[in-house]
């Protein structure tokens, strides 16, 4: 069941397409890493945000498989940040009891980044509060990908049969197992798709658009989105009048 706070419900699981980044910097004559940097100061606000309202996991798009098509500069650039990020925010996210957890190839990060990345996950794994979960190097046709490859090898061994493949099975072999499935997507910016992010998860998702760009998203936007999904009428294929009478 959902939690309840100030008479809304309260996702369990809010996922973010942090989106506009590049637009925002833009707009100001700047650098797009410019708007990646000031990105940060949105994923603070809105990590905050989620804890106070006892959302229990985060899952925020930092970065896709498609995204190392773009310049390398940009590329570099953001895997800096990431670095550095993970280092300046440790230990707020410990004093807050955030759990930081990842999902994505992240083997295939640089090995600085990686490493970065495995030591705070490490050290916030005991914190009971807020599970943020990154998505780097992420896609869902990559985490599709992935569980099909772990489960045909198991079934040719013969530890799966394939009749026993059912959807919660496939579930519990994506890099999301043991998270409940986002009940809202917001996604910033205006761009109405969903960017190859959690394709399977996202099956029955509200999700919520916003020309606001990343940068510029903070806990007002998170709450607009909020009372949106509450504004939803969530039928699961049923009928009105099916859900007037649970
Ligand atoms: C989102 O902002 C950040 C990443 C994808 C890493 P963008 O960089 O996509 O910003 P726009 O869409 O070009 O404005
Ligand atoms: C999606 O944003 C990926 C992330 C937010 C990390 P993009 O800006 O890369 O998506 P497209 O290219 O506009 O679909
Ligand atoms: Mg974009």
């Amino acid at each position: 069941m959902i939690a309840k706070r100030d008479g809304r419900e309260i996702p369990k699981h809010i996922a973010v397409i942090m989106d506009g980044n590049g637009r925002w910097a833009k707009k100001q004559g700047a650098m797009r890493i410019f708007g990646h940097r000031s990105g940060v100061q949105a994923v603070r606000d809105i990590t905050e945000g989620c804890a106070e309202l006892g959302v229990d996991h985060l899952t925020l798009y930092a970065f896709s498989t498609e995204n190392w098509s773009r310049p390398q500069k940009e590329v570099d650039g953001l895997m800096n940040l990431l670095i550095k990020t993970i280092n300046s925010e440790l230990p707020t996210l410990m004093k807050n009891k955030v759990r930081l957890t990842a999902i994505g190839d992240l083997q295939g990060l640089a090995t600085g980044v990686y490493k970065k990345l495995s030591l705070a996950i490490d050290e916030t794994k005991l914190n009971k509060g807020l599970n943020l979960i990154l998505a780097l190097n992420y896609s869902g046709k990559w985490d599709l990908t992935q569980a099909f490859k772990v489960i045909c090898g198991e079934a040719i061994k013969g530890t799966i049969k394939p009749e026993a493949i059912d959807e919660d099975l496939v579930s519990n072999y994506l890099s999301t197992k043991g998270i409940p499935d986002p009940e809202l997507l917001i996604r910033t910016s205006g761009e109405m798709r969903i960017s190859n992010f959690l394709l399977w998860q996202s099956a029955y998702s509200e999700f919520f658009f916003t020309e606001v760009l990343w940068p510029d998203f903070r806990k007002k936007h998170l709450n607009l989105a909020i009372d949106s999904f509450n504004d939803r009428e969530r039928r699961f294929g049923k009928t009105s009048e099916q859900l007037d009478f649970q």
